[in-house]
């Protein structure tokens, strides 16, 4: 059988992933030095020091470039560095366009830093394309989109956004941490920009923090190495060695997270405790038939409404198989609270006017058996 180019599982496992040429070690190596020996004065192996480069992370961003089909990918220390070296791409007077609900650090960090230097945010709902075309400014350079958003998940549609951007001149960023390159590829959909907490389904293991900033231009990466080596928030050797090592199991979670996602979020649809289900594979998702387009599955990220800060509080005290926590995407089942957790950043009245309620908890549903999830869940539903 003939195939010109292989398939996404091989190029996570090879990609990058090559023999060490020196030993023949079939894991990459980590490279924990912080300089390298020249032999004289400009003459070297192509590394100097440990914040420009080195070997385990050039492996790693080779082969999240490949999984995301950009030219070029450079990692930094949590996926807030990535997103913080994007608008640092900037300049005080650009703008940006981003989507109203976000994962809560990023418009943190937006309002509380970048503002400070004269770069200006509009937020809108992206799930309508006629209002980024409306919030699109002379000096806008770049929208930035979560698809789907946390803990909403609403989606944004990509092709029609990135056709719109590009006849403004506009650059597309896309945060695909929730879905993974397994599932979604905003680059082919024509998005300029992928961003990745790598923290989350891209290592899988909740044991390491990292960012991703994947870019379909030299010009991008060539920024962007600039930024790694100016500001230095770079991801160290053996985190770096982590993601790659989680990396070659991406494929087969992302199936077993999907396939649990759906059963967790039928069961919550169906269950008379729970008042609404966030969740895209649901037919009744308004999004439902953007989702079955854009994505090649749903993933295992759900949000429900139980009605009440104390109905959560209640639920969310017994649960003994997902554990309360913030993060998501590893292989446990991680169970939170947006409103007091990952979104407490946003406010009462933020939080208020997208819908983040106080009775919404989020869960990112995980590998187990699912059994045991939807029996833990039971459990736990039955305390309100
Ligand atoms: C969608 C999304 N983007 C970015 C981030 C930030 O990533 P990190 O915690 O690795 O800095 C998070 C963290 O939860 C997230 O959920």
């Amino acid at each position: 059988m003939k195939n010109d180019k292989p398939g996404f599982a091989t190029r996570a496992i090879h990609v990058g992933q090559e023999p060490d040429p020196l030993t023949g070690a079939v894991s990459v190596p980590i490279y924990p030095t912080s300089t390298y020996v020249q032999e004289e004065i400009g003459k070297h192996k192509g590394y100097e020091y440990a914040r420009v480069s080195n070997p385990t992370r050039d492996r790693l961003e080779t082969n999240l470039a490949a999984l995301e089909g950009g030219v070029a990918a450079k990692v930094f220390a949590s996926g807030m560095a990535a997103i913080n070296a994007i608008i640092t791409m900037l300049k005080s007077g650009d703008h940006v366009v981003a989507g109203h609900n976000l994962y809560g650090g990023t418009p943190r960090l937006f309002n509380q830093v970048f503002a400070n230097f004269g770069v200006t945010f509009s937020y809108i709902d992206t799930s309508d394309v006629a209002n980024v075309e409306r919030a699109i400014q002379k000096n806008t350079r770049i929208v930035f989109l979560e698809t789907p958003t946390n803990p909403l998940m609403e989606l944004c549609d990509v092709r029609a956004i990135s056709d719109l951007c590009h006849r403004h001149g506009v650059e597309v960023v896309v945060d695909n941490t929730f879905m993974s390159p397994y599932f979604q590829r905003p680059i082919e959909l024509g998005a300029d920009m992928v961003v990745h907490s790598t923290t989350k389904f891209l290592n899988g293991h909740s044991d390491g923090l990292g960012g991703v900033v994947v870019c379909t231009k030299p010009e991008q990466a060539e920024k962007l190495a600039f930024l790694q080596k100016a500001a230095g928030a770079i991801l160290s050797p053996f985190e770096c060695w982590l993601i790659l090592r989680g990396v070659k199991t991406l494929a087969v979670r992302m199936v077993q997270h999907d396939c649990n996602g759906r059963k967790v979020a039928e069961f919550l649809s169906e269950h008379k405790k729970v008042q609404k289900v966030f969740y895209p594979g649901l037919p009744d998702h308004p999004q439902h038939a953007l989702a079955k387009r854009q994505m090649s599955g749903f993933g295992s990220m759900i949000a429900f409404e139980t009605g009440s800060l104390e109905n959560a509080n209640k639920m969310l005290r017994k649960v003994r198989v997902c554990s309360l926590a913030e993060s998501l995407g590893g292989v446990e089942t991680l169970i939170s609270h947006p409103a007091t957790m990952t979104h407490a950043a946003v406010g009462e009245e933020g939080r208020r006017k997208i819908g983040i309620t106080d009775g919404m908890v989020r869960i990112s549903v995980g590998i187990e058996d699912v059994v045991d999830i939807l029996n833990d869940l039971d459990q736990a539903l039955a305390a309100i």
